[in-house]
């Protein structure tokens, strides 16, 4: 029994964002939102999903599309390059006839990084990757009570293997979805509620008195 794990999939069933790209298995539904998410706040990109998916409501519409279409879509979302790289993205995808369904080669898609593969992967085909977005640091780095900065290349290492340690792999797509919510609206940057904290009792930086101090960061 993963502690850990049970303990934020129960929180999330009981405080679970309703998010229409949660709805879905489509693996291009999951890629447009996690983009689109890659820099934006979910209250803001949440209006930039819907509309992006009743103008490109499959691949092969968006690899079809001019880019002036897609660029008019993404306006007012900034950093450009992500549209650019979604078309080129899904040209490359239409070209061979369907979305990719191995993590290599999801992970080769342009504009595709570690986090937003494991997203992917987990999400469309509930493939045992851990995401590790800034959600991910801070809630694992308090509840275990590390204290390696998350900003060096051993850091980073070692949070990815923490992460793939803490997930349950037998609902890789419960389990991301949980842990970001999770950090999202519970283990929050800034005076989180640990008094109505589940995990509070097992929680490491609690204990210590670290809750403000974690994620640590070398260069601030
Ligand atoms: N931020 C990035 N990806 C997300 C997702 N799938 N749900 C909620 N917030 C997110």
């Amino acid at each position: 029994m993963n502690l850990f794990a049970t303990t934020i999939i129960d929180w999330y069933k009981e405080n679970k964002r309703d998010l229409p790209w949660r709805d879905t298995k489509d693996p291009y539904k999951i890629w447009i939102s996690e983009i689109i998410l890659q820099q934006t706040r979910v209250v803001q990109g949440y209006d930039y999903y819907c509309r992006f998916m009743e103008h490109f409501p499959d691949v092969e519409t968006l690899a079809k599309a001019s880019e002036d279409e897609v660029m008019k879509c993404w306006q007012g979302l900034g950093y450009y390059s992500r549209a650019r790289n979604l078309h080129e993205a899904a040209r490359t995808i239409a070209e061979k006839g369907a979305f990719p369904v191995r993590y290599e080669d999801v992970r080769a898609l342009k504009g595709v990084g570690d986090y937003t593969a494991a997203a992917i992967c987990s999400f469309a085909y509930d493939m045992p990757y851990a995401v590790v977005d800034g959600n991910v640091y801070r809630v694992l780095s308090r509840w275990l009570g590390v204290e390696e900065p998350i900003d060096t290349g051993a850091g980073k290492k070692l949070y990815a293997s923490l992460a793939d340690e803490m997930m349950d792999k037998s609902r890789p797509a419960l389990y991301n979805q949980a842990i970001m919510d999770f950090g999202a609206l519970q283990c929050v940057p800034s005076s989180p509620s640990c008094l109505f904290c589940p995990l509070s009792d097992s929680c490491v930086a609690l204990q210590k008195n670290l809750v403000d101090k974690l994620p640590w960061k070398a260069r601030k």
